[in-house]
């Protein structure tokens, strides 16, 4: 390994499945870090980087990402003192109180039992030390998997997310095919829009993956071909409290906008959401021509749509393809496109 290499890890809450790891890339891809994998299981995973820069962010629009970590090195869970030879110096210095974080990804049920053991041996070696479990100026985050326990240093504390708030049924305008706060902001993540950037969804309906897009902050628009959803969804961006957001009545297949920094969208199937009368393929199609020149190229679109709907993306190459569950028996394919150059 080039001794100027780092090992981070990051955990996922797992809901998402290989989404979470998509979305964590993406993420890190937009805020310009240059990384690789070395190895990914479920809601783990163990990546190279020289140096990874905006944590706090990455964190914070993050979905299915809840911890990100310099690696230190790992322990036994049998034998937790060899966590002696991990050299913390690095990362001690300055620091007064610490917490330990701990998940159990071998459904041991030691975590608490972990946190005590690992915090103990810290202390003794460290006596200046204190736990503190209310904003400790380090977290360490140890992860037991099988009979190792990885340890690292938190880079950025991940503020509790309020999706249940923001669920379909709690807004003032509800649609059958609205989508959760949690999977369309995993969405917004994946069209990789930056700040100062316009992110577009064209097929808004109640506005769930633009009321993410505002909350976190980009110039997001969406667009709908019903009238009666384009005021639903105004009616669920007010509800926020957010002082701008924008939603115009129109056709995908006709955007009226340049040099858009990003796309995400949940396309329209069966009746519930059909609104042009077109079927799914044709629809698609036209939008992919579209958006040919509404994106800049190597811009992104992240698309959901159904299993069974085939279609080509001229001028597009697909970067990752996810099946998943919306709902209990409802099964969707997202798909991460690049505008080719
Ligand atoms: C699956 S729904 C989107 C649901 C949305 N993600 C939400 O959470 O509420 C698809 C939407 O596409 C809209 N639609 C259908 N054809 C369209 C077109 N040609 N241009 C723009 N919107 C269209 C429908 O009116 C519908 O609201």
């Amino acid at each position: 390994m080039n001794s100027s290499l780092q090992e981070y890890f990051f955990v996922f809450s797992g809901d998402g499945g290989t989404l979470g790891h998509s979305e964590l890339y993406a993420l890190l891809e937009t805020y310009g870090n240059d990384f690789s994998e070395v190895f990914r299981r479920n809601r783990f995973a163990l990546l190279r980087a020289e140096k990874l820069e905006n944590m706090e962010k990455v964190l914070e629009r993050g979905a299915y990402v809840l911890a990100g970590c310099k690696h230190l090195g790992n322990t036994k869970l049998d034998n937790m003192h060899t966590v002696h030879s991990i050299d913390l110096s690095g990362v001690l210095k300055d620091i007064e109180t610490f917490r330990i974080d701990c998940y159990d990804f071998a459904d041991t049920r030691s975590s608490v039992v972990v946190e005590g053991k690992l915090a103990a041996i810290i202390k003794k070696n460290h006596p200046q030390l204190e736990v503190s479990m209310k904003n400790p100026d380090a977290t360490f985050v140890a992860v037991i998997r099988g009979d190792t326990i990885s340890l690292g240093y938190s880079l950025a504390e991940k503020a509790r997310q309020k999706w249940g708030e923001r669920r379909p049924k709690t807004r003032p305008f509800f649609h059958a095919a609205a989508l959760f706060p949690k999977f369309a902001r995993c969405l917004v993540n994946l069209s990789r829009t930056k700040y100062g950037e316009i992110f577009l969804d064209p097929f808004c309906g109640s506005g769930t993956i633009v009321m993410e897009a505002t909350l976190l902050g980009l110039d997001a628009i969406g667009i709908d071909i019903s009238d009666e959803l384009c005021r639903g969804s105004l009616q669920n961006l007010k509800a926020l409290g957010l002082p701008t957001y924008t939603i115009v009545q129109g056709d995908a297949r006709d955007i009226p906008l340049s040099s858009v920094g990003g796309i995400a969208a949940d396309i329209p199937y069966g009746k519930i959401s059909a609104g042009s009368g077109l079927n799914s393929r044709e629809l698609i199609e036209d939008f992919f021509d579209n958006a040919c020149q509404v994106l800049e190229p190597n811009k992104h679109v992240a698309l959901v749509h159904p299993e069974l709907v085939k279609f080509s993306a001229k001028g597009f190459s697909i970067v990752a393809q996810h099946k998943i569950r919306v709902h209990r028996s409802l099964t969707r394919v997202v798909a991460e496109y690049r505008r080719n150059s």
